[in-house]
C-alpha cells in the first residue's frame, strides 16, 4: 500500500500529545494515518477491529529508557520489555533488535520470544506458581534469570539445576509492603499480596540465606514489582530503599555481593488528554530511581549493583491504536450508543479496572456539533461498554473509530468470549505495513474441538 502524504494537522486540537503514537496526523483528505499510512486503507486491506504498532513511537520509548538510564546511572543497566504487556514474536524481534532485555512470565510467552529469536540469556523469567515443565523448559533455554517468587520454587530451580549440571542465575522477587496508588488489581507490592517473598516478617532474607547454601543456584540479584499504572515515585524509592537495607543484612551475615537490582516496571501513562498533565515523563522517573539506588548504597557502602528497569506499560501503550468500524447508532432511553465490531474481547481493561479512553474518527473530518454517546461492543454483556461518555461528531454505520494507547494490555488479555475471533496486527515503519498476526480464524477456533468420539444415544426429532 502507498503510504498517504501527510499534510499539516487541520486537527491539531484533537490529536493530544501525549496519547497518539508520534507518527499520528490527519492527510489532506482529513483521513487519520499513522506513520503516513491512512487507517481507513488498513481497515480495508484488513478487516476490523484491527490493531496497529507504530514502530517510530515503541523506538522512542525504548531509548527514552535506555538514555536515561545511560545519563543517570553510571554502572551497568539494563531496561527489559515486560512481555505481558503484548508479546508476538515481532516485539520480540524489535526488542532484541534494541538490545531490550525481555520478562516473561509462562512457558507460552517464553516459546513465543525464543520463536521470535529473542535471546535466551536475555530473559527474565517470572511468575508466582511457575510449574516444574515451565522451570525446566526456561534452565533448557539457558534463561539469563530465573525471577524466584517463593520458598518452595527455590527448591524446584535448584533441584533441576543440579540435575542438569547447573547452576541458575536467579533474583529473588521481594514483596517490599509499599502502598502504591493504582487500582487495587495492579498494586502488587503490599503486604498480603501474593506476589514474592515478604520482608517485614523475615521471610525473604531466610530465603535468601537458604539460597546462598543452594549449589543448583547462584543468587545474583534483588527484584520487586510494586504495581502498575503509578504516578509517584515515592513508593519505589521506599522499596529500594527497603531492599538495599536487605541487601547489606546478607552482606554482613553471609558475605554477600548484590550484582544486580531490579526495582520493576509499573510506570504509568495517560489514556486520556488530562491524564498526562502532571505525570513526570519516563526520563525523569527513571533519573529518580537511579539516583535513590545511587544515593542508598553510598549510604550503606554497597558496590552499585547492574540496575534493570522491567517497562512493559510504558514502552508498547501508546505505540498501539484499536481500529474499530461502526455497525450502527441506537438510542436507549437517554442514551446513544455508537456500536463498534470490538470492544470486551478484545480490550477489558474497562470492564476490569474501569479503565477510560478516548477516540477519533478516522476516516474522514467532521465539522458538525459533537454529540455525547456511549461506545460499545457487540458483546453480551452490558459491561461492554469500551467507552463511557465520550464527545464525538455525529457517526455513520461504516464509519471507524480509533482508540490510541491501546498497545498494552489489550491483546494480551483478549479472549474468545462470545466466540469472538482474535484481531489482526498490522506493524508499521514508514514505507511498510506489514501484517504481524493474522486475524483468527473460524477453523481455528474449530480446531480445538474433540466432540466428535462422544456418543450421547439418539438424536431427539
Ligand atoms: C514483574 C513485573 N515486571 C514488570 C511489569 C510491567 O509493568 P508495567 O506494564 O506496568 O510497566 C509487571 C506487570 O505486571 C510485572 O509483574
Amino acid at each position: 500500500m502507498a503510504p498517504v502524504t501527510a499534510a499539516p494537522d487541520p486537527l491539531a486540537d484533537q490529536m493530544p500529545g501525549q496519547i497518539w503514537p508520534l507518527t499520528a496526523t490527519r492527510d489532506g483528505a482529513g483521513r487519520l494515518c499513522l506513520a503516513g499510512h491512512a487507517l481507513s486503507d488498513l481497515a480495508a486491506t484488513h478487516g476490523t477491529p484491527l490493531y496497529l504498532y507504530d514502530q517510530t513511537t515503541l523506538d522512542g520509548m525504548a531509548a527514552a529508557y535506555q538514555q536515561a538510564l545511560a545519563a543517570a546511572y553510571p554502572a551497568a543497566s539494563e531496561a527489559a520489555y515486560a512481555a505481558k504487556a503484548w508479546l508476538s514474536t515481532a516485539m520480540a524481534r524489535w526488542a532484541a533488535a534494541r538490545g531490550l532485555g525481555l520478562d516473561v512470565v509462562s512457558a507460552g510467552e517464553l516459546a513465543i520470544a525464543l520463536h521470535g529469536g529473542f535471546p535466551a540469556a536475555r530473559i527474565h523469567f517470572h511468575g508466582n506458581n511457575k510449574t516444574p515443565a515451565e522451570l525446566t523448559a526456561a534452565l533448557a533455554a539457558g534463561v539469563g534469570r530465573i525471577v524466584v517468587d517463593h520458598a518452595a520454587e527455590l527448591a524446584t530451580v535448584d533441584a533441576l539445576a543440579r540435575a542438569q549440571g547447573i547452576r541458575q542465575p536467579i533474583w529473588l522477587r521481594i514483596n517490599p509492603d509499599v502502598a502504591v496508588d493504582t487500582h487495587g488489581h495492579t498494586a502488587t507490592g503490599h503486604a498480603g499480596s501474593k506476589f514474592g517473598l515478604a520482608l517485614a516478617d523475615g521471610t525473604a532474607e531466610a530465603a535468601a540465606l537458604h539460597a546462598l547454601r543452594l549449589e543448583g543456584i547462584e543468587l545474583c540479584g534483588l527484584h520487586c514489582h510494586i504495581g502498575s499504572q503509578f504516578r509517584a515515585t515515592e513508593p519505589l524509592t521506599l522499596a529500594v530503599q527497603r531492599l538495599l537495607d536487605l541487601a547489606a543484612r546478607l552482606r554482613d551475615r553471609a558475605g554477600w555481593r548484590l550484582a544486580e537490582l531490579s526495582p520493576g516496571g509499573g510506570w504509568a501513562v495517560p489514556y486520556l488528554e488530562e491524564q498526562a498533565a502532571g505525570l513526570p515523563a519516563i526520563g525523569a522517573y527513571v533519573t529518580t530511581v537511579a539516583q535513590e539506588v545511587i544515593a542508598g548504597c553510598r549510604q550503606r557502602d554497597l558496590p552499585l549493583p547492574k540496575l534493570a528497569l522491567e517497562p512493559g506499560r510504558s514502552l508498547a501503550a501508546r505505540a498501539g491504536v484499536a481500529l474499530y468500524r461502526v455497525g450502527a447508532v441506537k438510542r436507549s432511553g437517554a442514551v446513544t450508543y455508537l456500536f463498534i465490531d470490538g470492544g470486551l474481547a478484545d480490550n477489558p481493561r474497562p470492564a476490569l479496572y474501569g479503565a477510560r479512553y478516548s477516540a477519533l474518527l478516522a476516516n474522514r473530518l467532521s465539522a458538525e456539533s459533537p454529540q455525547r454517546v456511549h461506545v460499545a461492543g457487540p458483546y453480551c454483556e452490558t459491561g461492554d461498554v469500551l467507552i463511557q461518555d465520550i464527545e464525538l461528531p455525529p457517526v455513520q454505520p461504516g464509519d471507524l473509530l480509533a482508540v490510541p494507547a491501546s498497545g498494552a494490555y489489550q491483546l494480551s488479555m483478549a479472549s474468545n468470549y462470545n466466540a469472538a475471533l482474535r484481531p489482526a496486527v498490522v506493524w508499521l515503519t514508514a514505507g511498510e505495513a506489514h501484517l504481524v498476526q493474522r486475524r483468527e480464524t473460524l477453523a481455528e477456533l474449530l480446531a480445538r474441538e474433540g466432540a466428535s468420539g462422544l456418543s450421547f444415544g439418539r438424536q431427539a426429532a
